[in-house]
């Protein structure tokens, strides 16, 4: 089967993945797979592995993170691929539906997408549930008033995905970002992160290993309190981003840097998104104060910003995560351990006698990975 080159490497380093999907065929084969994730090598991996077990896959991705040469790729494997890197919400709406036009039987959702779009056109009958990636997508099905009446693993809700994934791979993943979209010198340099969940936590304490000065904004005061534990000044969020060169956001929630953050930036402040939506950063409250705007292009898209007040803000790739598009995402094997959660949950769901909810990564799953990881690691 042709593959691109990136996705063989990623399955070269992907042992766990492909011990998972070999002993869930008996229950995956011949079953439809309505798929939402980041599609950039270790995606294609996991699908490349699923395909061969007979699973019939339906994929698209997140707006801005497709890497079109992947994408192609599988395409020529025989998987229908619905996006590209330039689709915008409308177009990834468009993906959604068309992946959904399957009637699946399972699903694999990254920010509820597919989910929620699947309750608004009526839960098809052969449909048995799925997982979903993120804290985002957990929080909305959480949060609907309406009944999906499936069961769906978040696979967020598993302490190793945080560890191993959120903590460790995004730090790095992240901290590389912004080393290829700037070619910026990191020790020294006066940081600023908001959010000190597991993703804020691995890229502040990142930044710090590697010699950054970083200060925390969390919400919750017992994140706040772990901020400083670890060594970084902690404050409001106006108060830590008043001093630094480039701030990160990684809380998942829309508009924490808005108008009264934007006031206190520093001339030249770089800001970069870790969150999944590019919402964190009010670019409508950095828009109503711009004169006019520059993009410095390649290799990541850097908008600068000229305010009214003569300051220029530059913001990297519109907000948007910034380890999927200005590096190469996680490093493999943190995904390795993520998208083998993934396979094992869809192999729970698929195998039924789970209950008919919105629910964490079964412990026995999580329990057999830990141990699987150690002995990888070792
Ligand atoms: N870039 C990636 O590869 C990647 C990977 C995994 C998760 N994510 C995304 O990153 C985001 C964060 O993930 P997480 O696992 O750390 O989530 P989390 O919810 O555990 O942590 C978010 C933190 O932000 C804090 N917060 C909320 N509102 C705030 C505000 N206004 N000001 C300051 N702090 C605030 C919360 O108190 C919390 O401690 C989510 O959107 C998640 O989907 C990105």
């Amino acid at each position: 089967m042709p593959e691109n080159v990136a996705t063989t490497w990623a399955l070269k380093h992907m042992p766990l993945t492909a011990q998972a999907v070999a002993e869930l065929t008996p229950v995956l084969a011949g079953k439809r797979l309505a798929m939402c994730l980041h599609v950039e090598p270790k995606t294609a991996a996991l699908v490349t592995l699923l395909v061969r077990a007979g699973v019939d896959v339906r994929l698209t991705g997140s707006p801005g993170t497709t890497q079109d040469d992947v994408a192609d790729a599988l395409a020529e494997l025989g998987v229908a691929v619905f996006t590209r890197r330039s689709d915008g919400e409308a177009e990834h709406a468009e993906n959604v539906r068309r992946v959904l036009d399957v009637e699946p039987d399972l699903t694999l959702d990254n920010g509820g997408d597919l989910t929620i779009e699947l309750l608004n056109r009526g839960v098809p009958v052969n449909y048995l549930g799925g997982t979903e990636e993120t804290t985002t997508g957990g929080l909305r099905l959480r949060e609907t008033p309406r009944e999906l009446g499936r069961p769906v693993v978040v696979i967020n809700d598993s302490r190793l995905k945080l560890l191993v994934e959120n903590e460790f791979g995004v730090g790095q993943s992240v901290v590389q970002g912004f080393l290829n979209a700037t070619n910026l010198m990191v020790p020294g340099l006066r940081a600023a992160v908001l959010g000190y969940g597991p993703c804020g936590k691995g890229v502040a304490d990142t930044l710090s290993r590697l010699g950054a000065r970083v200060s925390v904004c969390d919400v919750d005061p017992m994140r706040a309190l772990e901020a400083i534990l670890n060594g970084h000044r902690v404050g409001a969020a106006a108060e830590v981003v008043a001093n630094a060169r480039l701030v990160f956001t990684a809380t998942g929630h829309p508009g924490v840097l808005g108008a009264a953050e934007l006031a206190a930036l520093r001339d030249g402040a770089v800001l970069a998104g870790v969150g999944h939506f590019a919402w964190e950063i009010d670019r409508a409250a950095l828009a109503a104060q711009t004169k006019n705007t520059v993009e410095y292009g390649e290799p990541s898209r850097r908008t600068g910003y000229v305010l009214n007040d003569g300051r220029e803000i530059v913001l990297l790739d519109q907000g948007r995560m910034l380890n999927l598009t200005a590096a190469n995402g996680n490093s493999i094997q943190a995904m390795d351990l993520g998208l083998t959660l993934q396979a094992r949950s869809l192999g729970a769901v698929g195998a039924g006698g789970l209950a008919a909810r919105v629910q964490p990564v079964p412990a026995d799953v999580e329990h057999r990975m830990a141990t699987d990881l150690v002995a990888a690691l070792r």
